[in-house]
C-alpha cells in the first residue's frame, strides 16, 4: 500500500534527474490531500526551491488571490504541486527526461488523493496531463475527461502577471471552473456563502 510518507520520504532522497544536483529543496506540494480539485504547475521557481512550497512567489500569490475571487482556499479546497518537484535552473521548462523522471511522483499522488478536477497551470502542464499538442492560448478553459477525472488548464499566473491583457479570459475561465466544482463537488462550497 502505497502512502503520502513513502512518496514524501522517495522524493526527498531523489537523484533520479540532474535537477536534484541543483535543488535546495524538494518541492513536494500542499495544500489538502483529501480535497478533490488537484492543481498542477510546472516545476518549482526561486522562492519554491529555497521554502520548499510550490507557488509562494509572485505567481504564487497572484495565484492565490485569483482563486480567492471563487472562493477557493489552498489549505481547505485543494492540493497543489507541480510535473517536476525540483527547480529547473533560470526556471527554464522542465526537459522531457526530467519530466518522465518525475512523474511517477505526481502519478502516487494522484492515485492517493483521487481528485474530481485537475487544473493545469499553463502550458507544460496540459501538455503533460491532458495532451501533447495542448494549446493553451486555443484550449484554456476547456474541459476534458479522462478516467473520469474532469481536467482543464488555465493561463500559467507568471503568464497572466506579465501579460495582463489574458486576465478577463482567465476570469471567465474560474467562473467556469466554480461551475464545474459546483456540479461535480458541491462539497467544496458547502457552507460558503457564494
Ligand atoms: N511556477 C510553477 O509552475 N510552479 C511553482 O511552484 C511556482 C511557479
Amino acid at each position: 500500500m502505497d502512502s503520502w510518507e513513502a512518496i514524501r520520504a522517495e522524493c526527498a532522497a531523489c537523484q533520479k534527474c540532474v535537477l536534484g544536483e541543483t535543488r535546495h529543496n524538494v518541492v513536494f506540494g500542499t495544500g489538502n490531500p483529501r480535497a478533490p480539485i488537484l492543481f498542477v504547475g510546472e516545476g518549482p521557481g526561486e522562492q519554491e526551491d529555497l521554502q520548499g512550497e510550490p507557488f509562494v512567489g509572485p505567481a504564487g500569490r497572484f495565484l492565490d488571490d485569483m482563486l480567492s475571487l471563487i472562493h477557493l482556499e489552498r489549505s481547505r479546497d485543494f492540493y497543489i504541486t507541480n510535473i517536476v518537484k525540483c527547480r529547473p535552473p533560470r526556471n527554464r521548462d522542465p526537459l522531457g527526461p526530467e519530466q518522465d523522471a518525475c512523474i511517477g511522483y505526481l502519478r502516487r499522488q494522484t492515485a492517493l488523493m483521487r481528485p474530481r478536477i485537475i487544473v493545469c497551470l499553463g502550458r507544460i502542464a496540459a501538455m503533460r496531463l491532458i495532451k501533447p499538442d495542448f494549446r493553451i492560448t486555443r484550449e484554456h478553459g476547456q474541459w476534458f475527461t479522462k478516467s473520469g477525472v474532469e481536467m482543464t488548464a488555465l493561463y500559467h499566473p507568471s503568464a497572466l502577471l506579465r501579460d495582463p491583457a489574458k486576465r478577463p479570459e482567465t476570469f471567465e475561465d474560474l467562473v467556469a471552473l466554480r461551475e464545474k466544482i459546483l456540479s461535480v463537488c458541491p462539497q467544496v462550497y458547502e457552507g460558503q456563502k457564494i
